[in-house]
């Protein structure tokens, strides 16, 4: 028999774990935007064989290619913010495609206006999360998102 991806076999334990639990929680796995296809149809088979709920998309990027200035120097930590919107968007509208929208996917990742909000749900996010977009424009910036949301077609 085929051993289990390590991957599988900790979502497998953890889920185990959870659902001995009075009140079980939903397990999502958060993931890089830095993922290949190739990975990315991966996860969305793990996804299937352990039943987790869903897929936090995505993580903070390694990749410095939408910068317009050189942070080398302070080093290679993960990139949040504007400069991961559009890859985070298409990880979101990839995994949906892919799963057939049967993945529930929160969107998170360089939302700091109500438009990037409207192009996570529009590539298949069923929640988006907002972090750096909450720095830069404060929380005034979740009630402009909930207004388009309620004012969308
Ligand atoms: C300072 C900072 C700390 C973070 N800490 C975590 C963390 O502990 N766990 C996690 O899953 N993601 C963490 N993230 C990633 C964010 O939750 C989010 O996925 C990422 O920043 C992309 O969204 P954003 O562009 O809205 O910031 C962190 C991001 C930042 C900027």
């Amino acid at each position: 028999m085929q051993e289990k991806a390590p991957l599988t076999q900790l979502l497998s334990v953890l889920i185990a774990a959870n659902d001995k639990k009075e009140k079980p929680k939903p397990i999502l796995l958060k993931i890089a935007p830095d993922l290949t296809d190739t990975q990315l149809d991966d996860i969305i088979d793990i996804v299937r064989e352990t039943g987790i709920h869903g897929i936090i998309a995505t993580n903070t990027t390694l990749d410095r290619g939408n910068l317009t200035e050189d942070i080398t120097s302070i080093g290679m930590g993960g990139l949040s913010g504007a400069p991961l919107r559009d890859r985070s968007t298409e990880v979101i509208r990839y995994i949906s495609q892919k799963s057939e929208g049967r993945v529930p996917i929160i969107g998170v990742g360089g939302i700091t206006t109500p438009t990037d909000a409207l192009e996570k749900l529009k590539a298949g996010a069923s929640l988006i999360q907002v972090y750096t977009g909450m720095i830069y424009e404060g929380p005034g910036l979740v009630k402009e998102i909930n207004k388009a949301i309620l004012k969308r077609k």
